[in-house]
């Protein structure tokens, strides 16, 4: 089938890669003449692992344009994956998405297409696409668009940092219209993935004990309802470990076991119960607040996602907090950070903690040093006015340190020499942001261990 994919970014680049990989002709449109260079030489824009590997296995199904006249004219289904960054009220900026309706109904075919929204969009939008594909092309052609093309929502639910594995085995596949047609389009446009009857990357082989993927087929506003629905359940089982964190430090419970504990539970499941500073990203802040603004619009209140999120603000200051409970003093400190990005396996920074976390210790006149093993290049790009000291190695962050605090939990910061580095600090203070660090060897090579959880 002959798919376009409009945007680049996380979610357009890698269902684009994964949709050509199952054996579709897939053109990416992009409007960033440099990122659509970049990609066509064979350069990523982004770090994801198996990315690389993946796209080269695809090549010969992907190409990349500026253009939409080269790639929607012929496509039977065109994905929006442009982006929806937050406005200043909480509810997403739809531009992008309105520019991509536009540019498509000012191209599509005259015969029956699938406009598929796969970026994150507030409920109703389907409908608000359709009505401005549907303008465009009236206007360009000066016929009615009856019956030429219908609109689908199709939710992402990959992550970063697995976005390939993610993408070829998905837990299911949940596809949102209020036609028949576009369900059979859908239908057969993932029956690969459905049916699992690809062959598998040598370098993510299929889980074993993978079954047929269930496809969910909604209705258009079931279809967007369930994707925030999705991930503000998955921020307040997060905001929700972390405040049972909390009272785990008070009576002297270990959150790691507890979290396990209940987590084998069936009906909670241990996944997302990771206790720390809570998450970062470009999803789970953007999702409850638009939550919070589509609820709000109908007379809700929303207020359990309204708590997991201030939640999640807390458990930031409280790593301001814990350091100048331990330190009395925070000017004139030097505090390590150990990772930038916002979790593990990827350089995305947006939402990151640590950025939050710098400014608050800066802001109290401590200075600020920082390690991450791929994000470092990105935050000097994207954010030049905070004032972080950037080191080669987590060695050379914690070098004459009143503190470090780890941020990001990458597994080499794990198996650092604790022992040595501790002899290079000024003193001998670890707050484990993420409940990632082997306590007893620390405490036992003699640093004074904190945690947000005890
Ligand atoms: C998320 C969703 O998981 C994905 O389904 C969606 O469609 C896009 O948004 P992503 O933001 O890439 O994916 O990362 P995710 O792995 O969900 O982590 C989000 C944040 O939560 C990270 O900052 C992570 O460190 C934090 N987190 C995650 C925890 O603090 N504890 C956990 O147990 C899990």
């Amino acid at each position: 089938m002959n798919v376009s994919i409009i945007g680049t970014g996380y979610v357009g680049l890698t269902t684009g890669a994964c949709l050509a990989y199952l054996g579709h002709k897939v053109t990416c449109v992009d409007a960033d003449e440099r990122k659509v260079k970049a990609l066509q030489a064979g350069k990523i824009p982004f770090y994801e692992p198996h990315l690389g590997d993946f796209l080269a296995d695809a090549k010969h199904n992907l190409s990349f344009t500026t253009q939409y006249g080269e790639a929607i004219p012929q496509s039977r289904v065109v994905f929006i994956a442009v982006g929806t960054p937050p406005s200043s009220t909480g509810a997403p900026d739809l531009k992008y998405l309105e520019a991509a309706a536009r540019g498509i109904g000012e191209h599509v075919a005259e015969d029956f297409v699938v406009v598929v929204n796969k970026s994150t969009v507030p409920i109703g939008s389907g409908n608000w696409v359709e009505s401005i594909v549907r303008e465009a092309y009236e206007k360009r052609t000066g016929q009615k668009a009856n019956g030429r093309f219908a609109v689908a929502s199709n939710p992402e639910f990959l992550r970063e940092g697995s976005a390939i594995f993610d993408s070829l085995y998905p837990d299911r596949v949940v596809v949102g219209s209020d036609n028949q047609r576009t369900g059979e389009v859908m239908y057969s446009l993932y029956r690969p993935l459905l049916e699992q009857s690809f062959k598998a990357p040598w370098y993510l082989p299929r889980p074993e004990r993978m079954g047929a993927v269930p496809l969910i087929s909604a209705d258009l506003a079931s279809a967007e309802l369930i994707k925030y629905a999705a991930n503000a359940f998955l921020a307040l089982k997060i905001s929700y470990i972390n405040e049972i964190g909390q009272l785990a430090e008070k009576v002297g419970a270990d959150i790691t076991q507890v979290a396990k504990g209940i987590g084998l539970d069936a009906r909670i499941g241990t996944r997302f119960l990771q206790a720390g500073i809570g998450w970062g990203g470009s999803c789970f802040g953007k999702d409850t607040a638009a939550l919070v603004a589509t609820a709000s619009e109908y007379g809700l209140d929303a207020s359990i996602v309204k708590a997991a999120r201030e939640t999640n603000r807390k458990q930031r200051e409280r790593v301001v907090e814990k350091l100048l409970d331990e330190l009395k003093i925070l000017k004139g400190r030097t505090v390590g950070l150990l990772g930038l990005a916002f979790k593990p396996d990827t350089d995305d920074l947006r939402e990151a903690p640590a950025l939050d976390i710098a400014r608050k210790l800066i802001e109290r006149g401590a200075r600020v040093k920082a390690h991450d093993p791929v994000a470092m290049e990105r935050f000097l790009e994207q954010y030049p006015d905070i004032d972080i000291t950037l080191c080669a190695t987590p060695e050379a962050v914690a070098k004459d340190a009143d503190a470090v605090v780890l941020v990001t939990e990458w597994k080499q910061y794990r198996d650092l020499d604790w022992e040595s580095i501790k002899s290079s600090m000024r003193l001998p203070v670890v707050l484990d942001g993420r409940n990632h660090l082997d306590r007893a060897r620390l405490a036992k090579a003699g640093f004074r261990y904190l945690s947000l959880a005890g």
